[in-house]
């Protein structure tokens, strides 16, 4: 994958088959965004960086020709010859029921997380995770039994994640209807929230967006994606904002998820840290936790 813009992508929704022109064209209306032409070759399109798929069972976020090669191609000079396919990433969708999600959780992958949160069975904690993205860790800590508030402020992605809840709730899989029934979705700025949204709230979990380490960084398709739609510089300059918000709050604990070797957000040492391998928690200690 090329080096991120600066700049947020073009974006449009692309319905996937007839049945789903009808909901593409009130989401596009909705969020303000074109509509491609149905049939468009996410491989070859070269007007938009892009596209949300829209099929009937959901939503799907896919990187395009154009997206692949950094920006329009006269700018960049990145892009594949003209008419040529290329491979691309597949697309990226909230999928709760996924083989990922459930390895992840047969791993053992999540104790470190449900550590920092302070998650134990005596108590059902209330956690904002005020940077929700595709929803992952949200439902990790729901389904260890916490009551989880989703915010969202990219209204693509909460659409996606709107699209992914309503998925579980309506799969009749009983495990992913547990969890999804402690979730809720607020499609907003988490600075936004009113004070009684957050009143009974036990932890507040921030997982910002960090910058690439370099063009081959093993960032996940999902961040890579991430980083295109919302603009690198601008979606990694809030982070250290969000920390202060958040430990300026009436709450427990403030849980801050970062790459193992990444500095502290805004300078702000934390009360302890529990680290693995791939990822560190940062643990900001207001008080016990009731
Ligand atoms: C790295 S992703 C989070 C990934 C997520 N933890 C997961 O498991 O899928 C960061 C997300 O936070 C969102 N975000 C950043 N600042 C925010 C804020 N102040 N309020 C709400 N959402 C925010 C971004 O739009 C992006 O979708």
């Amino acid at each position: 994958m090329n080096a991120p813009r600066a700049a947020p992508a073009s974006l449009a929704l692309l319905p996937t088959c007839i049945d789903a022109v009808p909901v593409a064209t009130s989401l596009a209306r909705q969020l303000d965004l074109p509509l491609a032409a149905m049939g468009t070759n996410p491989a070859l399109c070269e007007e938009f960086d892009l596209l949300l798929l829209v099929s009937v069972p959901g939503l799907a976020l896919q990187l395009t020709r154009r997206g692949l090669a950094g920006g329009p191609a006269a700018g960049s000079g990145k892009a594949p010859r003209r008419g040529a396919s290329q491979a691309l990433p597949g697309p990226v969708r909230v999928d709760f029921g996924s083989d990922g999600m459930r390895h992840r959780r047969r791993s053992g992958h999540n104790e470190l997380l449900g550590r920092a949160i302070g998650v134990s069975a005596r108590r059902r904690l209330q956690v904002v995770d005020a940077t929700a993205g595709l929803g992952r860790d949200s439902f990790v800590l729901a389904d260890m039994g916490c009551k989880v508030m989703l915010c969202e402020r990219e209204p693509v992605i909460a659409a996606m994640l709107a699209q992914g809840l309503q998925a579980a709730l309506a799969s009749g899989d009983e495990w992913l209807l547990q969890a999804a029934r402690l979730m809720i979705l607020v499609a907003a700025d988490a600075r936004d929230l009113a004070p009684p949204q957050l009143a009974s709230t036990d932890v507040i979990y921030l997982d910002p967006m960090f910058p690439a380490r370099d063009k081959s960084a093993a960032v996940k398709k999902e961040m890579a994606l991430f980083h295109i739609l919302l603009g690198e510089d601008s979606a990694c300059r809030d982070a250290d904002d969000l920390l202060l918000w958040a430990i300026a709050q009436d709450i427990s604990r403030v849980v801050v998820k970062r790459p193992p070797r990444a500095p502290v957000l805004a300078g702000r040492k934390p009360s302890h840290s529990v680290a693995g391998k791939a990822v560190r928690f940062d643990v900001y200690v207001r008080r016990a936790l009731s």
